[in-house]
């Protein structure tokens, strides 16, 4: 299943660009083809993604690689040179029960890009969702959990899952999310996750210590949603990730970076996502764009907002997402320095953890979207918007 295509980059290209994409698929399902409007076709991009950003950062996407068709695997084989997994290395499902490890598909999945020359970023060590009740519950005595449990069970959760990819995965998002939505940004506004309140706010330096402590090789990187809003006023959600960082550098966090998530959408303000990395580069962070999606439909950004949209897309807003797209790699371009990877969440819109609202640069057929020939044209200097 997932070693069925031989053949090199450009060829895999070609095939992706075979068909038009229309003017206007109002009124298909996410899953369903475009129309085909002959004069309106996307040419055949001739260089995937990674190679119009070779040597500025890394091109990324995220997939567990279950279930692939040989033309997923040779999309990503064109266009991408690092992979998250998108779900099989979080602890839900690489720890169910405590000390029942599970490591069958993020194995497989670190095996396929080595295998294929494309690096991994590992998501995520410690996180409020998708990680399993039993860390926060009662141990074998049955007395309620202490500090000191909460921490011997994220230290060995950690020790345990970076050990084993040690050399396998350049990186981590040691911690993610832990910042609420929603305050004024005068304080870091921690989120009162089970982590918080069982260990306290030096949960988050704990967790980077013991990454360190298991891979000292690996970057260590922040992650989080929104983190970007609010920059150019400072204010916000960016201002509490301030203060977070500042905390953990001077608590000694081995911290190399901070993921901004980047799920946007049309209205999503440039300005304060350039004044984001500028900030995170003064404090000599380094950035990745680690779940980057731009929604056609539906403005909210936040996680897990349900879905949402599948309705008629029109040619004017894959138009206008083109844009975005192209004013987003604009500035990547300009900060290259401070960047490491920019990351998109997923492969297509079928694919897609929003499909629903269109958000990536393939359609659900693996078509090219316009979107895709606009990031191409910045990476190669053909089209530099302001
Ligand atoms: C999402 C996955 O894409 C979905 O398949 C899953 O059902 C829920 O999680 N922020 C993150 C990612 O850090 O792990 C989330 O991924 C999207 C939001």
């Amino acid at each position: 299943m997932m070693n069925g295509f031989v053949g090199s980059g450009l060829i895999a290209c070609a095939m992706l660009a075979a068909t038009a994409y229309g003017q206007n698929n109002g009124g298909t399902t996410p899953e369903a083809a475009p129309q085909t409007n002959s004069s309106q076709a996307e040419s055949a991009p001739s260089v995937g993604l990674k190679d119009a950003f070779a040597g500025k950062f890394l091109i990324g996407t995220a997939s567990d690689l279950r279930g692939y068709s040989d033309a997923e695997l040779a999309n990503i084989k064109a266009n991408y040179n690092v992979i998250t997994p998108e779900n099989c290395m979080k602890p839900q499902p690489t720890q169910p029960s405590e000390d029942t490890f599970n490591w069958t598909t993020p194995d497989a999945l670190v095996k396929w890009c080595q295998d294929n020359n494309i690096k991994v970023w590992g998501h995520t060590l410690c996180w409020h969702a998708q990680t399993p009740n039993w860390f926060f519950q009662p141990g074998a005595d049955g007395q309620p959990v202490t500090r000191e449990l909460a921490m011997a069970r994220l230290k060995n959760h950690i020790l345990t899952e970076v050990g084993r990819y040690k050399g396998r995965v350049i990186g981590w998002d040691v911690v993610n999310e832990a910042i609420n939505d929603g305050g004024a940004g005068e304080t870091e506004n921690l989120r009162n996750s089970s982590w918080n309140r069982l260990i306290g706010p030096d949960f988050l330096t704990l967790a980077f210590k013991w990454a360190h402590e298991a891979d000292p090789e690996a970057q260590l990187y922040y992650n989080d949603y929104n983190i970007d809003q609010g920059s150019v006023e400072n204010k916000g959600k960016h201002a509490s990730s301030m203060l977070l960082l500042k905390r953990l550098l001077k608590e000694g966090a081995p911290i190399n970076g901070v993921g901004i998530q980047g799920h946007w959408h049309l209205d999503t303000s440039i300005p304060d996502v350039e004044k984001a990395i500028a900030d995170y580069e003064s404090l000599g962070l380094k950035v990745s764009i680690s779940e980057l999606d731009v929604t056609v439909t539906g403005g909210n950004s936040g996680a897990f907002p349900g879905g949402g949209g599948g309705g008629p897309v029109s040619a004017e807003a894959f138009q206008q997402q083109a844009q975005v797209y192209a004013k987003l790699f604009d500035i990547f371009n300009r900060h290259s320095k401070t960047i490491s990877r920019v990351t998109f969440w997923g492969i297509s819109d079928r694919r897609s953890w929003r499909s629903g609202q269109r958000p990536l640069v393939f359609d659900a057929r693996l078509q090219p979207k316009p979107a895709l020939q606009a990031i191409l044209d910045v990476g190669l200097g053909k089209n530099v918007t302001k």
